[in-house]
């Protein structure tokens, strides 16, 4: 691991972005920015990148660190080291931790304290409503000055539409996004996977996926009505994908994200009661999953959010019906979807760099991570050749355990630097 002031030579990569390929070259961090292709002085360190790929480090607008409160499960060392080890350079944690995540007081203390760890650039996002109990709107302005960049209770669907729209509109005036949990409560009710066949094999209280496209209908119409941005997360239905094109094709600013686990499992993975796939909203149908990739292919989808939601071991052991929601896929992401969708053909490498760079800055509205001289060194190394077994044992996630465990993927980061500094390094 190097310091932040140190000039460093990344020699010999393959330079990529969503734009362009621009092939092999040196490259040069120093002073927390790109220097260019040449040194401007004295090198610090050389890092052989032969035979790796080059591209900004990637931006997550959906992980949950679950610091303060929920230590046992991740905290912002753990989490922003799992970031790193990700490929990401920034995310965007939730708030939906104890105490929530709605005083700007808390904002600043979460960026103090992740100024000083080793690992992703954390943006913290702040509480719609305050203690995320969807009545009482949170002093948005104050929060926003504070440093929020997304004003959510992720999590927790806000089912009042008056609190929704007044929220909204305040985040038009503060010009700061929203991002939605667009389930409706009461079809949701206590269901733990999709309604469908299979819950009705297993015999398991299911989750329609009405539950979804009825609240993003009026998340999305509250959007084009009170011109607030507002960010659907996590969206996992056919259904739900037609009301956000419905609403795109109106001009209404609605943008969307998936996670990697919709796009790679289906509601059939439920099948042996294993709770590690247990997850809000739940893995829904195979028709559902192939929505979710011509959303992708066809440009409707805007970014990949992980939505990494870690538990501790021995609370996804408990049976399904009481285990916690959530899969910890940080660490993993990257290669899943190369290896998947990348490696397999089905998209080009530059559709998967937008998902995780342009998209996601996009929807944030931020300048897109760019390798351009000047600009901040947030810098992933990948090496899309060789294959590695998904290895908790490798992981630096508290909740090292996933769907993936064993799989033999490409694609994985091998080093991060985050404004200049080497964050991660894989042992070979
Ligand atoms: O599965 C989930 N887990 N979905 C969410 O929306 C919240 C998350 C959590 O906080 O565990």
């Amino acid at each position: 691991m190097t310091g932040p002031h140190e000039r460093i030579l990344l020699r010999g990569a393959r330079w990529v972005s969503a734009h362009a390929d621009e092939g092999v070259h040196d490259l040069v961090l120093a002073g927390g920015r790109i220097e260019g292709a040449t040194p401007d002085g004295p090198v610090d360190r050389e890092v052989d990148a032969t035979g790796l790929v080059g591209t900004a480090a990637f931006v997550d607008p959906h992980v949950h660190l679950r610091d303060p409160g929920f230590e046992a499960k991740e905290d912002l060392a753990s989490g922003l080291a799992a970031a790193a080890a990700g490929g990401y350079g920034t995310v965007v944690s939730m708030a939906n931790t104890d105490p929530v995540i709605d005083d700007p007081d808390l904002v600043r203390s979460l960026r103090e304290r992740a100024a000083a760890l080793p690992g992703a650039r954390l943006r913290p996002a702040a509480a719609l409503t305050m203690g995320l109990e969807g009545t009482r709107l949170s002093d948005a302005a104050g929060l926003v000055e504070a440093g929020a960049v997304l004003l959510t209770d992720d999590g927790i669907p806000v089912a009042n539409a008056e609190v929704m729209r007044r929220a909204a509109e305040w985040a038009a005036a503060l010009d700061v996004p929203i991002q939605t949990h667009s389930e409706d409560p009461d079809l949701r009710a206590d269901g733990v996977m999709h309604e469908g066949e299979v819950s009705e094999r297993l015999g398991l209280p299911g989750n329609p996926a009405a539950a979804e496209a009825v609240m993003v209908y009026r998340d999305a119409e509250i959007a084009r009505t009170t011109g607030a941005r507002v960010h659907i997360a996590h969206v996992t239905t056919r259904a739900a994908l037609e009301v956000i094109a419905f609403f795109k094709a109106r001009g209404a600013p609605v943008t969307c994200e998936v996670t990697p686990h919709h796009l790679t499992l289906d509601h059939t993975a439920l099948a042996d009661y294993d709770p590690i796939v247990k997850v809000a909203p739940p893995l829904r149908t195979p028709d559902d999953v192939a929505a979710l990739r011509e959303g992708v292919a066809s440009g409707l989808v805007d970014c990949i959010g992980t939505d990494h939601a870690p538990h501790t071991r021995s609370e996804k052991r408990m049976d399904l019906l009481t285990a916690p929601f959530g899969i910890a896929n940080l660490e993993v992401s990257v290669p899943l979807l190369y290896e998947r969708f990348v490696a397999s053909g089905d998209w080009p490498l530059a559709r998967l760099l937008e998902l995780l760079q342009d998209g996601p800055a996009r929807v944030l509205g931020w300048d897109a991570p760019r390798l351009e001289v000047g600009a901040p060194a947030d810098v992933v190394l990948l090496d899309l050749e060789t294959p590695r077994p998904v290895d908790p044992a490798t992981q630096r996630s508290k909740a090292a355990f996933g769907p993936w465990d064993g799989e033999v993927l490409r694609g994985w980061p091998m080093r991060t630097f985050v404004a200049g500094r080497e964050v991660f390094a894989r042992t070979p």
